[in-house]
């Protein structure tokens, strides 16, 4: 098939490997120049797929990256996964949905099968895409991603595909399509089932992790490891699944997407209280961060040098998006401390760069990838973990 992938980001790079990979040609579409020309030079900047794999691709004829629009025409599935943020009022903002459904509207001529794998509440396919395209009768689909940049053990060929179409015809189409490169293909009744089973996924994943945020703090106050009581608890064979505690959430999904699924829960009536709570536990935590790196550390931190060690949001990855890390060194600032911070995987980052670990007073570790030097970590006059990674050392 001739696909387009709209949106070369983690979410359009994965799929337009994965079915580039099937034998699929496909065109990378990016409104970002930039990130187009590294594409086209096989310069990848996702941890999922490799430089190699781009250039073997590009050599072979199966991989395109452009940023002219022209190119999506012709095309017989078109794939949109574009960002789906929140305004300054933690509002759904589908600005980069409604761009990528106008271009399609303004550029494809020719009837093709279009999906949305980008995140959104139900209704997006229906009421914010196809009803935004005309004078083509396309077909519509949606797919929402499940993809977990860094995980090796869960891709996009193995992780089961939800598909929802708007007729009959194009499920038939999207089954074709996904099947060539995944696993496992389900279906589910319509579109809105698809978008919502994904926001709800997200919001189980956030709800959860501010329970053991919260258990976390109870624990502590009540003198056991909260760590030690949930590894207990997971030796339970069923009705139980461990979450870890930590810092606060980050990434682009979990701290946004329970808010779309807030968003259309106050438009039919139903206060989603839940999300509400968890958001309130997990912003919180960087401050429960650095309110026990004062206490541990015997006291204020004013004029101490503290180094925050892995400011990605998560493990072996370099997607600094929604880090904690920022609450946690903008909070040691407040108190006075001196603070840098050290990311073998981030080279910059808010106009700063990666420092040294060696030397601090302080260390605060957010995120802990492999390889990170742990003995340079365990020299700091004072450690705190929020990975409970560290043996022997404090943290949550
Ligand atoms: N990153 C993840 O782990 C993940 C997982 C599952 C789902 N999602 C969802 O997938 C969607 C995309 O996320 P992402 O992480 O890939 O985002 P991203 O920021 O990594 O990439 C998005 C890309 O879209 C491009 N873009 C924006 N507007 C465009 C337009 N009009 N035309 C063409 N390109 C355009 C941007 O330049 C950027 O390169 C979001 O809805 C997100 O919630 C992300």
């Amino acid at each position: 098939m001739r696909v387009a992938i709209i949106g070369q980001g983690y979410v359009g790079l994965t799929i337009a490997v994965g079915a580039a990979s099937a034998g699929h040609q496909v065109i990378g579409f990016d409104i970002n120049d930039v990130l187009v020309a590294r594409l086209k030079a096989g310069k990848s900047h996702i941890e999922g797929v490799s430089g190699d794999e781009l250039s073997r691709l590009i050599a072979s004829g199966t991989y395109l990256a452009s940023s002219d629009p022209a190119a999506l025409d012709g095309s017989d599935v078109i794939v949109i996964a574009v960002p789906t943020p929140l305004d300054e009022a933690r509002n759904p903002d589908l600005l980069f949905v409604h761009a990528a459904s106008d271009l399609i509207s303004a550029h494809v001529k020719s009837p093709a099968l279009i999906i949305n794998e980008s995140t959104s509440y139900p209704g997006t396919l229906r009421k914010e895409i196809a009803a935004r395209i005309s004078g083509v009768d396309h077909l519509y689909a949606s797919s929402p991603e499940r993809v977990d940049p860094g995980n090796t053990q869960w891709s996009t060929k193995n992780t089961p595909r939800l598909i929802g179409g708007l007729t009959p015809a194009a499920v038939v189409r999207a089954k074709e399509f996904y099947g060539s490169f995944c696993d496992i293909i389900i279906e589910v009744s319509s579109p809105e089932v698809a978008e919502a089973a994904k926001i709800f996924e997200n919001t189980f994943r956030q709800v959860n992790i501010a329970l053991v945020n919260e258990f976390a703090q109870i624990a502590d106050a009540l003198g056991i490891s909260g760590r030690e009581v949930l590894a207990a608890a997971a030796t339970k064979p069923y009705g139980f699944m461990e979450f870890n505690p930590g810092p606060g959430v980050g990434g682009h999904c979990i701290p946004v997407d329970p808010s779309y699924l807030a968003h259309v829960a106050n438009e039919v009536g139903v206060p989603a209280t839940f999300i509400k709570r968890a958001n309130e536990v997990n912003l919180a935590m960087p401050a429960y961060v650095v309110k026990r790196v004062v206490e541990g550390a015997g006291g204020p931190i004013s004029g101490k040098k503290v180094v925050v060690v892995g400011i990605s949001y998560k493990s072996n990855v370099a997607d600094t998006r929604e880090t904690p890390a920022a609450a946690v060194i903008d909070l040691l600032r407040e108190q006075g401390a001196s603070v840098v911070w050290h990311d073998d995987l981030v080279g910059t980052w808010r106009g700063e760069s990666s420092s040294p670990i060696n030397g601090a007073d302080i260390a605060v570790v957010v995120t802990k990838h492999d390889g990170m030097d742990v003995s340079a970590i365990k020299a700091c006059g004072y450690v705190f973990d929020c990975t409970g990674s560290i043996a022997g050392v404090d943290g949550i």
